[in-house]
């Protein structure tokens, strides 16, 4: 029996203008994860994947008719035994279940994906390098995505934060200063798929304002990334209020997460904004020891399902 497990992730900035060749800097949240378990099964009975959260069984010759996320993990099965030289002539059992919330920008089909693949790995006695098993991962969010950037397979692959260019550039890197994030969830599920394919309407009629948008975004991300070295907190936080911003010109955000947003500034927070694809799902406060338990709190007044506080380092 071999257990694999992968966190959940945020974007910390560049969300979008990812998608559009600019940088974008993610980080994994710990607190949440994936963990998928594949034991022996039985001669002859195939390679079954047990969906434990949702209850549901199927074999992974039916997952391709089942829905997107069965055939999901079917394809992420599949992809890793030719990875190391097997063919799905086995009999394994294949148990996944996550504490991420789906739907949510924090990675939930990423980190599904890396578990399964981790786990297979294990089981089978291979090896694989962390890019590896984020090339494979890339693999399955084609299918949840569409058009994926790469980011988040990336992150959660490597485990680290990481300062990431679409087909150029995968760089873990540490900040200087630890920090806190609180992480609060609108509770309004929200489809990558869809936001990406608005956004990408918009730049088609109005190619000019959506890339000055995108590059303004890819600016504030690379001194991001020289703040977060330096370990200067208040600029990060200045950096992504900015973001923010554009991301509203953009068309991202939400009644929702602007409430949310402005609860965390409010409450102390050196920055916030949405994460991920916008619209619903989560939205990010950079907060220090002092301030992490009042913003917290009040995310949770101003309607937050759920918070996360988690330390990037
Ligand atoms: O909603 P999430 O966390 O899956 O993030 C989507 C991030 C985008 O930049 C909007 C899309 C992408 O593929 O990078």
């Amino acid at each position: 029996m071999a257990v694999g497990t992968a966190p959940g992730k945020v974007i910390l900035l560049g969300e979008h203008a990812v998608v559009y060749g600019q940088p974008a800097i993610a980080v994994p949240v710990a607190q949440v994860q994936a963990t998928a378990i594949v034991e022996d099964a039985p001669a002859g009975t195939g390679i079954t994947v047990f969906a434990a959260d949702l209850g549901r069984r199927f074999r992974l010759s039916e997952g391709q008719a089942r829905s997107r996320a069965a055939a999901a993990l079917a394809r992420t099965v599949r992809n890793t035994l030719e990875r190391l030289g097997r063919t799905a002539d086995l009999d394994l059992e294949i148990t996944v279940s996550s504490t991420i919330p789906i739907g949510s920008g924090l990675g939930s089909g990423a980190a599904v994906a890396t578990a399964v693949v981790r786990a297979l790995v294990q089981h089978l006695g291979g090896y694989l390098t962390s890019r590896e098993v984020s090339d494979l991962v890339y693999q399955t969010e084609l299918l949840h995505h569409g058009t994926p950037s790469g980011i988040d397979n990336t992150v959660i692959a490597f485990g680290k934060p990481v300062y990431f260019i679409k087909d150029r550039c995968d760089e873990v890197f540490w900040p200087g200063r630890p920090f806190w994030l609180a992480i609060g969830d609108t509770g309004i599920p929200s489809s990558t798929r869809e936001v990406v394919a608005d956004v990408r309407k918009g730049w088609e009629q109005d190619r000019a304002s959506y890339d000055a948008h995108f590059a303004a975004i890819g600016a504030l991300v690379a001194r991001a990334r020289e703040a977060l070295i330096r370990g200067d907190l208040h600029e990060l936080g200045q950096l992504m209020v900015a973001n923010q911003e554009e991301l509203r010109a953009i068309g991202v955000s939400s009644e929702a997460l602007d409430r949310l947003i402005a609860a965390a500034m409010d409450a102390g927070a050196l920055g916030a904004k949405l994460s991920g694809s916008g619209r619903g799902g989560n939205m990010i406060a950079l907060v220090d020891e002092a301030t992490r338990d009042a913003v917290a709190a009040a995310l949770q007044r101003a309607g937050a399902r759920s918070v996360i506080v988690t330390r990037v380092s």
